[in-house]
């Protein structure tokens, strides 16, 4: 496993042997939901690709499939039929013991609500997935220090969940999503709960880590969230409808940037 806040550097999400490297390649996805009275079909056979270093927001209406989609990006849950592959093995064939081994190992979740642990400080918080992986260290945790100053949190790091702003505590969330060095960042609507200035704070933090080469994977309703990033995948009833470059994306100037690991205040 590489060092934690070292970012991937720009030759890694380059090409490899003329081919890019993926961090998620989706085939064919089918999710069907069997109930008594019917069957839901709530993914009807998406298929695309996710390039490291890619920033794909996923929209769509209420009930298109986008939770069943990340749900299936976060192997939560298996595929109907179809395959996605993640480093090299298909999920679809994964037991229950390796899929929570692989969800806990390589993938970054980030919450609408932080899903932070109240008793925790800021720090102690970031380490939970290394606990729960047994690899907690006097390393380890200098890292997760690293982590936190690195999305401003620096001047935080015995502060409690409560003693925290919504934005402080969503970058607590982004930070801890870094510690198993993820092949991709799942955000659900991670800005759902936050105001529109506090909104900005975290998007910025997002293209920062971006830039730093992190795949970021949001779900979003809001359009004023998605132009922030590279790709939009719109679903309509369990089915791609659009899948796009984003052209004249929004983006923060370097200034903003900046600021983000100076602090909060
Ligand atoms: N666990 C489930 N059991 C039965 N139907 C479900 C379940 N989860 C989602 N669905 C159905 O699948 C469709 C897609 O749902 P969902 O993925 O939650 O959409 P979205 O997140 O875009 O609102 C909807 O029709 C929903 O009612
Ligand atoms: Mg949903």
């Amino acid at each position: 496993m590489s060092s934690i806040p070292t970012v991937k550097s720009n030759d890694q999400t380059a090409e490899t042997n003329g081919q890019n490297v993926l961090a998620a390649r989706v085939r064919e996805l089918q999710k069907h939901y069997v109930l008594k009275s019917e069957t839901v079909r709530a993914l009807r056979g998406v298929s695309f690709d996710v390039p490291e270093g890619d920033y794909v927001a996923i929209m769509g209406a209420s009930g298109s499939g986008k939770s069943t989609l990340l749900n299936l990006l976060g192997c939560l849950d298996r595929p109907t039929s179809g395959s996605f592959v993640l480093g090299g093995d298909d999920v679809a064939t994964m037991t229950d013991d390796e899929l929570s081994q692989i969800r806990a190992s390589r993938i970054g979740f980030v919450f609408q609500s932080y899903n932070l642990i109240a008793q925790l400080t800021v720090v102690e918080n970031i380490e939970v997935p290394l606990y729960y992986m047994g690899q907690l260290n006097a390393e380890s945790r200098k890292r997760c220090k690293q982590l936190a100053a690195m999305v401003g949190l620096g001047d935080r790091l015995d502060h409690r969940p409560t003693q925290l702003s919504g934005g402080q505590q969503q970058r607590v969330a982004i930070a801890r999503s870094l510690v198993n060095d993820p092949y991709f960042m799942l955000a659900d609507e991670a800005t759902g709960n936050l105001d529109s200035v506090t909104t900005d704070e975290i998007l910025a933090l997002f293209q920062m880590l971006n830039d730093q080469g992190r795949t970021i994977i949001m779900v979003t309703h809001e359009d004023e969230v998605s132009e922030h990033a590279k790709r939009m995948i719109r679903l309509k009833d369990g089915e791609i409808q659009i899948d796009k470059r984003i052209e004249n994306r929004k983006t923060f100037p370097p200034e903003v940037i900046k600021k983000i690991s100076m602090g909060t205040d």
